[in-house]
């Protein structure tokens, strides 16, 4: 994408579409060797994970099912509230499954924690983190992520799947926002 592409809203393109791409060939190729002679149930988190679990599962050459969760622990701005909801829970029961939780972005890493216990509870045969982006922020809670795209900085991103106030999920890259935009 160009700079004249971006529109107002937008300040840079943090990662391009073809930089996201290549890391999830990379990952993939890691994950497929974790995962070899086993069946994988890939939990995307939504909204925000459509984007990558979209394009990781077609990288990888391990069969998966897909499943689905959408919690909300961010309102419509940029802070987080600390407090997790669940708005849709899995369709399916992931006892004894090799389950590996695909995330768009850790920041403080509350989400992930509830995340991790909640679906550790239903007894899975293992469960794995992966995400495309992290923030500095994560670093503070004890959570091992096995694999990550990106550490990024602390800076709101879009686009990707990533939203602000629901707009810029359709972007093929991460950006960050102009200040204007959310008040900056
Ligand atoms: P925590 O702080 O719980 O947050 O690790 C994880 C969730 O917060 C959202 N989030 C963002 N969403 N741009 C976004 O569009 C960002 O820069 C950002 N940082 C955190 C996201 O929903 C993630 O799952
Ligand atoms: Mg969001």
């Amino acid at each position: 994408m160009q700079e004249k592409d971006l529109g107002a809203d937008l300040r840079s393109v943090l990662i391009t579409k073809q930089e996201i791409d290549a890391r999830l060939a990379e990952l993939a190729a890691k994950i497929d060797a974790g995962y070899e002679g086993k069946d994988l149930l890939l939990v995307g988190v939504l909204k925000g994970a459509v984007m990558v679990m979209a394009d990781l599962a077609r990288a990888l050459a391990t069969p998966v099912t897909m499943d689905w969760m959408a919690i909300s622990s961010y309102g419509a701005g940029t802070q987080s509230s600390g407090v997790v909801r669940i708005l849709k829970d899995l369709d399916t029961d992931i006892k004894d499954k090799h389950v590996l939780i695909v995330e768009d972005i850790i920041d403080s890493g509350l989400t992930l924690s509830w995340l991790l216990s909640n679906l550790g509870s239903r007894e899975p045969a293992s469960l794995e983190i992966m995400t495309l982006l992290r923030k500095p922020e994560a670093a503070k809670v004890d959570i091992d992520v096995k694999w990550v795209g990106f550490d990024i900085p602390s800076e709101f991103v879009v686009g990707y799947g990533l939203d602000y106030g629901e707009k810029y999920r359709n972007l093929p890259f991460i950006g960050t926002l102009a200040p204007h935009v959310y008040g900056g």
